[in-house]
């Protein structure tokens, strides 16, 4: 029986091929995807979003959210990094993690719901059995306002596994990490929500970097959706070589799509610890940060489960059988 799973996107390189995961994994079922702001503006990331969706020929809707994080903005002093931030260069041209559009894809000819992601999420999930996966893999708004409006979803979710956060590595500032840097209110809301929690952070998606050897086996599976996930990995790679070097030359972590994979195989994720994790909204130096209380009893109770390793050679496996599928 494949799992209800609703995708929360901030598409975004890596989050396309999360989405082209999600989309062709017998295993999932895909009920519905979110945009939010966050990689890029909302106008932005839902356009991306459809162009990824209509690549695949896929019916899933999608419904625009949030264009902005919940109160951060309304603070000068925490709206620090530009999003317009470009990467570096190479050759004289500007390498990005993230375009503002996918370029390799033909702008979407299909569009969003009619409904806001938000308040689909609501109707959505009170309607259902209580057997729907949430997978967050941008900045938390659309998730954090919909338990706000309504509560009563949180017993309504059968779990929430998200890409964000950083243990040992960050990468946003010094303390934090993007999607829960963009909107530590929203992450905070979600943490203490009640639901069941697991955070994919940078800890365990930098373990399952993918390397432009793998990149090239990818392209040459010759599928749309490999092609086009071999254009956006190699992207990835030119950005994280000259931005933030990885342990190993050559190679990119491609975060969003190890929470989808987590779904289908949680094994994927090493080192998981339950514990006491919480997101510092101070609007000080460790703004959005993940705070992990390693304590065996720590002075809250524990409340989410974080990877902190992963299984890459069964990562970079599960997206080549999957991108094998069209
Ligand atoms: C996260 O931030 C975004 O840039 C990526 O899409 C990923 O979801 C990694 O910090
Ligand atoms: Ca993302």
């Amino acid at each position: 029986m494949p799992q209800k799973v609703i995708l929360d996107v901030d598409t975004g390189s890596d989050d396309a091929v999360a989405i082209m995961m999600a989309i062709l994994a017998p295993e999932i079922d895909l009920v519905g995807i979110c945009s939010v702001n966050g990689n890029k503006g909302i106008e932005n990331t839902t356009e991306n979003t459809l162009r990824t969706v209509q690549l695949l020929g896929s019916d899933v809707p999608v419904y625009k959210g949030c264009p902005a994080p919940m109160v951060k903005r309304l603070f000068p002093g925490r709206y620090g990094w530009t999003r317009a931030q470009k990467v570096g260069e190479v050759d004289g041209k500007k390498v990005e993690y993230h375009t503002d559009f996918l370029d390799m894809l033909p702008p979407a000819s299909i569009k969003p719901q009619p409904q806001n992601a938000v308040s689909w999420l609501i109707d959505t999930l009170m309607a259902s059995d209580g057997d729907i996966t949430i997978v967050p893999v941008g900045p938390l708004t659309n998730l954090a306002m919909a338990i706000r409006i309504e509560p009563a979803i949180v017993s309504k979710i059968k779990e929430v596994i998200l890409m964000g956060g950083g243990h040992r590595i960050t990468n946003t500032t010094s303390a934090a990490e993007f999607n829960i840097w963009e909107d530590p209110e929203a992450a905070q809301i979600v943490l203490t929500s009640g639901c069941k929690v697991t955070l994919v952070p940078l800890d365990a998606t930098h373990a399952a970097y993918v390397t432009a050897q793998e990149s090239k086996e990818i392209r040459s599976i010759g599928t749309p959706a490999a092609i086009a996930t071999a254009d956006l990995i190699d992207q990835r790679i030119k950005a994280y070589n000259v931005a933030q070097p990885m342990k190993v030359q050559d190679s990119a972590p491609v975060h969003d799509a190890l929470a989808v994979l987590a779904v289908i195989d949680p094994t994927v994720l090493q080192e998981v610890r339950f514990a006491r994790i919480d997101v510092d909204i101070s609007g000080g130096f460790a703004d959005g940060m993940t705070i992990v209380d390693n304590r065996a009893l720590p002075d809250y109770p524990k409340n989410a489960y974080i990877a902190l390793d992963a299984d890459r050679e069964k990562f970079v496996r599960m997206l080549k059988h999957y991108l094998s599928k069209s």
